[in-house]
């Protein structure tokens, strides 16, 4: 099959979360089974600067009609590996600056206007290219346009862009929300602009769209797709969401294990595997040192690594202070994002330096670190999706100690419920929740020989893109 995927981020070029993992590595699993895989993607700054991107071609110019402008950009493609092409849709008035969706303090105004561009843009490169597609692939807000302007687009022109669209929500609680004018932008007929539409309380919705018009929803775990049908975590688009229950699946994103794997991980300084921890052990010496911990500390080392956002429950590890305080035990936390939360978390480690170390800053090195050096990983998030980080602790021999949310419930067992099977510690997104799975981690670290239990079964989990990228291929080849 000729699938397009659509998405504003992949690794390893541009990276806010684990979206970028997400479509990097099914872009190559799909590859892997034999596919014609192009990834559209817009051409930051970032993105222009890798060393992949440099001999990029470009493949055409293009003009899109952006309300009563007409906006020219041009398509640049490179290949990262056999199978996969990456177009990255330019135009530097939207795209040639330091981030991606914001300049750090806030989100760039112009947001909706550079990803209706991306999204038309690669519409109309898919006409200028003259090739169908079988499948086009749209992830999250920042792509969900694209299934209504396509066969907008195949109206006017007569031609068929894509046989069947697939829409995958990553995160609910980002829809692209904007005010009313920004309809005439899209230059979508006004029957779009309606309430079985893109209309949304008067604003727009984007990611209504991409809902409402693809021939098939998914999200990316079997847990969140149901959780997204009701006012709890639908955020406002749970009834919108209903109306395609019957197209609806939930598939649970896989570890790329050429990235994430501790036997062959370059950026540890030691690797290990199931039958030899000794690397582990490597690692957390040198995470102590880095964290200007005691390297001889023997306690218990709790990670975090994570966008600091409200949906993390770094609120609930903050909630509880005293138990970190009480205890002999370290934390790490890996994270930038909210300014709110990282000022409570530089207040924490005032607080507690010798037991508290925050890293405000993206830095995948460290990340690949922290997941192999520590004791547990800490992931209370108040909804997820899918969760990446809980996998790659389980593959890292980190015990996770997750809320019962989201991707994490189909993805983390309890070792206290399950005895023979479990990889984690599981909890109520709460602050009593998350006290009585802190205190479980620490029973469980006092008994070591179930401890390594625990870390082996983790291990032992195959959690790998083929099951994935299988249960995609099944759901194209159904839709088609
Ligand atoms: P989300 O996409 O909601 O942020 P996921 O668990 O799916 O959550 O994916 C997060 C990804 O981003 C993981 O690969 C994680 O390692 C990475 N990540 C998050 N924060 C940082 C950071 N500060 N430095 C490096 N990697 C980070
Ligand atoms: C989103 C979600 C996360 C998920 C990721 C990749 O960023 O917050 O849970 O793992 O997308 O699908």
């Amino acid at each position: 099959m000729k699938i397009v995927h659509v998405a504003s981020e992949l690794f390893p070029y541009v990276k806010t979360g684990g979206l970028a993992d997400a479509v990097a590595a099914l872009a190559g699993a799909l590859a892997d089974r034999g596919h014609e895989v192009a990834v559209y993607l817009p051409g930051y700054r970032v993105v222009l600067e890798h060393k992949d991107a440099a001999g990029a071609e470009r493949t055409h110019r293009l003009k899109v009609e952006q309300g009563t402008d007409f906006l020219s950009g041009e398509v640049r493609v490179f290949s990262p590996r056999p199978g996969v092409t990456v177009h990255l849709v330019c135009r530097e008035e939207f795209f040639d600056r330091r981030g991606a969706y914001g300049n750090g303090e806030r989100d760039y105004e112009d947001n909706a206007e550079r990803f209706i561009f991306f999204s038309k843009a690669v519409v109309e490169s898919l006409r200028l290219a003259e090739a169908g597609a079988d499948i086009v692939h749209c992830h999250d807000w920042q792509a969900s346009l694209v299934p209504v302007l396509l066969r907008q687009a195949e109206r006017r022109h007569g031609v068929t862009l894509a046989l069947k669209t697939v829409f995958t929500i990553h995160n609910i609680a980002y829809q692209g929300v904007f005010p009313s004018r920004t309809f005439a932008r899209t230059n979508l007929p006004e029957e779009v602009n309606q309430i079985d539409g893109i209309e949304y309380y008067s604003q727009i919705n984007l990611m209504k769209g991409g809902i409402l018009f693809a021939d098939r929803v998914t999200t990316v775990s079997p847990r969140y797709a149901q959780e997204i049908q009701t006012p709890e975590f639908g955020c406002g688009l749970d009834g919108v969401v209903q109306t395609r229950a019957d197209d609806l699946v939930g598939l649970i994103n896989g570890v790329d294990s050429a990235i994430w794997n501790p036997a062959t991980d370059e950026l540890l300084p030691a690797r290990y595997s199931p039958q030899n921890m000794a690397g582990k052990k490597v690692c957390r010496t040198e995470l102590l040192k880095r964290c200007g911990f005691g390297a001889g500390f023997k306690g218990p080392v709790f990670g975090v690594v994570a966008r600091l956002a409200a949906q993390k429950g770094i609120d609930l590890i903050l909630a509880n202070r005293d138990f970190f305080q009480s205890n002999d035990v370290r934390l790490v936390i890996l994270g930038s994002g909210e300014r709110r939360l990282e000022d409570e978390v530089r207040a924490f480690v005032r607080e507690a330096p010798a037991k508290v170390h925050f890293s405000p800053r993206l830095d995948e090195a460290m990340s690949h670190l922290i997941e192999a050096g520590c004791d547990f990983f800490l992931m209370p998030s108040v909804f997820e999706p899918c969760g990446l980080n809980q996998m790659y602790s389980q593959v890292y021999g980190t015990v996770p100690v997750a809320s019962r949310v989201g991707g994490l419930v189909d993805t983390v067992i309890d070792a206290d419920e399950d005895p023979i099977r479990g990889t984690g510690l599981m909890c109520e997104p709460t602050t009593s929740g998350l006290l009585d799975a802190l205190q479980r981690a620490l029973a469980l670290f006092a008994d070591a020989p179930r401890h390594a239990q625990v870390q082996q079964r983790g291990m032992a989990r195959d959690f790998s893109w083929k099951a994935a990228a299988e249960a995609y291929d099944r759901l194209y080849l159904e839709s088609l």
